[in-house]
């Protein structure tokens, strides 16, 4: 079965005046369409440079990275964007929620970046809103909701488009333990009754436990 997601030999440096600082020393690894990866290692190991390289945020500085069949390493800022709106759908640690938009209105929004123009139908983005039991919220704007909420929300919004990938960074690294277990239920609902792909960094076991796989780092490489 042909991966979803491959990358040959990763590297990426950030430049800090004249100082070339590495982040990521080489990542080879391949996801499988279904999967449900965590991504731990210590803080300042890679982990959200090889996300954001994974979505697009990023380019490599080498290496390739392969999505659904397209190679985006070597693409342009705008072509990756593209792809990204496509294919990938973000959940991040701050919800990152527009905040005078309700509920429906951050989904909207989504469409419509996604689409170029209106996007999207009432009836699908009610029915994303009532599989993670948001229905009565999706009038309320996010500071109207509690963490848990808006981190549900902030999930609706990454799967409204139904895309090839979600990525997630720390998605529950801002929640208590009981907002943090019913996200990880969304999470993995959308994984085994959607055969969603998902791939998700986590400081937490529980979290790491109701993955498939997990892929440890350490300084830049991922640990055999
Ligand atoms: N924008 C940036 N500019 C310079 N250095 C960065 C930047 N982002 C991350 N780094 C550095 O790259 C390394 C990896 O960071 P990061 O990917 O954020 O790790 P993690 O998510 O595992 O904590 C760290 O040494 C960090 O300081
Ligand atoms: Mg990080």
């Amino acid at each position: 079965m042909a991966a979803i997601l491959q990358t040959e030999d990763l590297t990426k440096s950030y430049r800090i005046g004249k100082i070339d600082v590495p982040a990521l020393r080489g990542v080879s690894l391949a996801v499988e369409r279904g999967e449900f990866v965590a991504i731990m290692g210590p803080s300042g190991c890679g982990k959200s440079t090889l996300l954001h390289l994974l979505g697009g945020l990023l380019s490599p500085t080498s290496g390739s990275i392969v999505i659904d069949g397209e190679d985006i390493s070597k693409l342009s800022d705008a072509k990756r964007t593209e792809i990204r709106r496509r294919k990938i759908g973000f959940v991040f640690q701050r919800f990152n929620l527009f905040p005078t938009l309700t509920a429906e209105g951050n989904l909207k929004l989504a469409e419509r970046i996604h689409s170029g123009n209106g996007g999207g139908d009432a009836a699908g983005r009610r029915e994303v809103l009532r599989l993670l039991k948001l229905e009565d919220k999706m009038h309320h704007k996010p500071l109207e909701m509690s963490g848990g909420e808006q981190q549900r929300v902030a999930l609706a919004r990454a799967v409204i488009n139904s895309p090839a990938i979600i990525l997630a960074d720390e998605p529950t690294g801002n929640l208590d333990t009981e907002n943090s277990a019913i996200v990880l239920d969304m999470f993995r609902k959308l994984n085994k009754e959607f055969s969603q792909t998902i791939i998700m960094i986590t400081h937490n076991p529980e979290a790491a436990a109701v993955c498939s796989r997990t892929i440890r780092m350490r300084d830049g490489r991922v640990d055999e």
